[in-house]
């Protein structure tokens, strides 16, 4: 990330605020069969299980031996730096009947071996199957072929992404473009800490949480007793990188700030910057620190999110404990409205008043957002039926 980089945004952002024409899109609708069907939401679950999602920090498989189970998309996933240094993705289901092997939700670290706890088949931390009870009762299912499934995976923003299903090999550069390298030469690589996580189930379609945070219309209204004073009013700076998107939210206090200044250390003062990645993964800079989350469906009306605090290692030591504390409470006390309200037009929509949701003008990147799933499903139920 450059200087004149920030130059551009910094100056965008200003004429935003001097009241130079805010940028906007079109109107558009989005029909509420996408956040009711449960055939509609079927298509996205393969769909995105093609796809990346970030399931947690990088920091927390440092070193050799570390590891931790989650679920991502309904599927169980294992994450294990190797013996050899190696930051590995497994689908995290037994080899011989199919039970889940390490415990799901579970972390640690100085692992060696991965027991089963059915009938104690055994594996290392490569994935590879090292023992099982009875060898010689198997004569048909040679070890070999009976390691874990290996899924992609790959460190990046300060995150570990996986694609949870068996794809084989990943153009990790491909997806991520030049959007990721804007954090990443900010401090958000592997060594960033992690020192904040939150884990819910979302009472609404996980697509109406990423509408909620891809405007700005709703600020002032939504988070009136929150954040609404820190931000100008219904402005984005939005810029589209593939499917993902970049947008700079820019804060009052940026009119008092000197012009001709630009530098990413003034832009982190007085904006936010959304990086969104798409399809599910939501980082929000604030200057010293992101706060993000990943949403995914679980149901047509009900979504996991995982949510995580990223601080640079050169940027940790700096402040004590109770900053980033109180930086992860202001974001999560905004962040709990909008996911309130999403809840709220979960049961809005489900009643049969609405067709479809009306985006604005101003509300033109959840349509982008929308409009992408849209193409990787290949569907095209765009029209209001
Ligand atoms: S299912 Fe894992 S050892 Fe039998
Ligand atoms: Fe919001």
């Amino acid at each position: 990330m450059t200087e004149p980089d920030a130059r551009i945004l910094w100056q965008g952002a200003r004429r935003a605020i001097a009241g130079a024409a805010p940028q906007r899109g079109e109107p558009a609708t989005s029909p509420v069969a996408r956040y009711l069907d449960p055939a509609r939401h079927e298509r996205e679950t393969r769909a995105l299980r093609r796809l990346p999602h970030a399931v947690g920090p990088a920091a927390r498989v440092a070193a050799a031996g570390d590891w931790f189970a989650t679920v991502l998309l309904g599927v169980p996933v294992l994450v294990t730096r190797g013996d050899d240094a190696v930051l590995r993705a497994f689908i995290n289901v037994c080899r011989h009947r199919g039970a889940i092997v390490a415990a799901e939700g579970e972390c640690g670290s100085g692992r060696k071996r991965f027991v089963c706890p059915y009938h104690s088949w055994t594996y290392d931390c490569r994935g590879a199957l090292v023992g099982r009870p009875h060898e010689a009762d198997f004569p048909s299912v040679p070890r070999a072929a009976a390691a874990l499934v290996e899924l992609p995976v790959a460190e990046r923003c300060g995150l570990v992404w996986v694609v949870p299903e068996a794809v084989g090999a990943f153009d990790w550069d491909a997806y991520f473009g030049p959007l990721a390298g804007e954090l990443e030469r900010l401090g958000y690589d592997a060594s960033a800490a992690g020192p904040h996580e939150r884990r819910f189930v979302q009472a609404s379609n996980w697509k109406l949480v990423l509408d909620a945070n891809l405007e700005s219309y709703h600020f002032q209204y939504a988070h009136r007793e929150t954040i609404a004073h820190l931000f100008h009013d219904n402005l984005v700076q939005q810029q589209s990188f593939g499917r993902h998107q970049r947008i700079v939210l820019p804060k009052r206090s940026l009119a008092e700030a000197p012009g001709d200044a630009a530098s990413w250390e003034l832009l982190g003062r007085h904006s936010n910057i959304i990086y969104f990645f798409f399809p599910s993964t939501f980082l929000l800079w604030e200057g010293d620190h992101v706060n993000g989350f990943g949403i995914t469906p679980e149901s047509a009306a009900s979504a996991a999110c995982a949510s995580w605090m990223l601080v640079p290692a050169a940027g940790h030591a700096k402040r004590a404990a109770e900053h980033w504390s109180r930086n992860w409470k202001i974001f999560w006390d905004a962040i709990d409205e909008d996911f309130a309200l999403a809840a709220s037009m979960q049961r809005g929509l489900a009643s049969g008043a609405n067709r479809a949701l009306n985006f604005g003008r101003n509300e033109f990147a959840c349509d982008l957002f929308e409009r992408e799933l849209e193409a990787v499903l290949g569907a095209d139920d765009s029209r209001v039926p």
